[in-house]
């Protein structure tokens, strides 16, 4: 693991620590290339029951790392993309903490997940159309299959700040607790689920998976198609570029 992703093993549950709070757990690419492995790491340990995906500090995370998004050779494939497949393929139980900021791929990576807990200062954010960007992760399908349509449809099309309470009212997060409490509650219903054999818990999550998998990649290769017509398009620039020159974006010209 590297220092910005932390791994710990407790009672059969692994626990995945974003840590790189100064910049709200960010993903930059080694990171993604970190997250793609401990996933593969964790599939094929037989020791591990259970994942635990949290975020260090205040915050889960604010997604891609836009400083570092483009960097990468033309036509190599993003790691982020090798990461939501190891994420989408692990088969066994993934629950995540979430409090604080969790934004495109900080919320994306929690529709795969099968229980989410969430801090009562969690806000979360489907930023894609603001960044003149496509959903990934296979998220424009998770999304739809997990809240509905035209709930799904509104926070793709507006990109508008989704609260705790409106997240669990959605049924995008299953409990809401105070943040001080959220790290011990996800452990302990964690451990709860890593008590029983891993070849059990590997069969139910193959069942409760088994239909969405082949919509979900569908989705994620309509997505990459979309990413590969906007990443890089004036309007991606025009958002990557005001985000680090911390103004609003101005599509007017784009
Ligand atoms: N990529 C790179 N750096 C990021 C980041 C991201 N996705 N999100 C936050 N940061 C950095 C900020 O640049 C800032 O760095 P600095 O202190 O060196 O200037 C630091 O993290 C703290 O973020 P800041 O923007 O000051 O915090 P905030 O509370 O005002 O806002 C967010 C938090 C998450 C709302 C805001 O940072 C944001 O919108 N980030 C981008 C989220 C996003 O669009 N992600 C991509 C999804 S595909």
């Amino acid at each position: 693991m590297s220092e910005h992703l932390l791994s710990e093993d407790r009672d059969g549950v692994r626990v995945l620590t974003l840590n790189r709070p100064e910049k709200k757990n960010a993903i930059n690419n080694p990171m993604w290339v970190g997250l793609r492995e401990a996933f593969r790491a964790a599939a094929d340990d037989d020791t591990v029951r259970c994942v635990l995906l949290v975020g260090a500090g205040e915050h889960f995370c604010s997604g891609v790392d836009l400083a570092s998004f483009g960097d990468m050779a033309p036509g190599e494939e993003h790691p982020f993309e090798s990461a939501a497949r190891a994420v989408v393929e692990f088969d066994k139980p993934l629950v995540a903490a979430v409090q604080g900021v969790a934004v495109g791929g900080g919320a994306t990576v929690l529709f795969h997940s099968d229980i989410v807990y969430a801090g009562e200062s969690l806000r979360l954010r489907l930023p894609f159309a603001s960044l003149g960007l496509v959903p990934e992760w296979g998220s424009s399908y998770m999304l739809q299959a997990n809240i509905g349509a035209q709930r799904a449809a509104e926070l793709f099309y507006t990109a508008q700040w989704v609260e705790a309470d409106k997240a669990l009212h959605y049924g995008i997060v299953a409990a809401v607790v105070p943040d001080s409490d959220l790290f011990e509650l996800a452990l302990a219903k964690a451990r709860e689920i890593a008590q029983w054999p891993v070849n059990s818990l590997r069969e139910i999550k193959r069942s409760l998976r088994l239909h969405h998998l082949p919509a979900i990649d569908t989705a994620i290769k309509a997505e990459q198609a979309g990413m590969m017509r906007q990443a890089g398009s004036p309007e991606n620039i025009e958002a990557v570029t005001a985000f680090m020159e911390r103004r609003a974006p101005d599509f007017s010209r784009c």
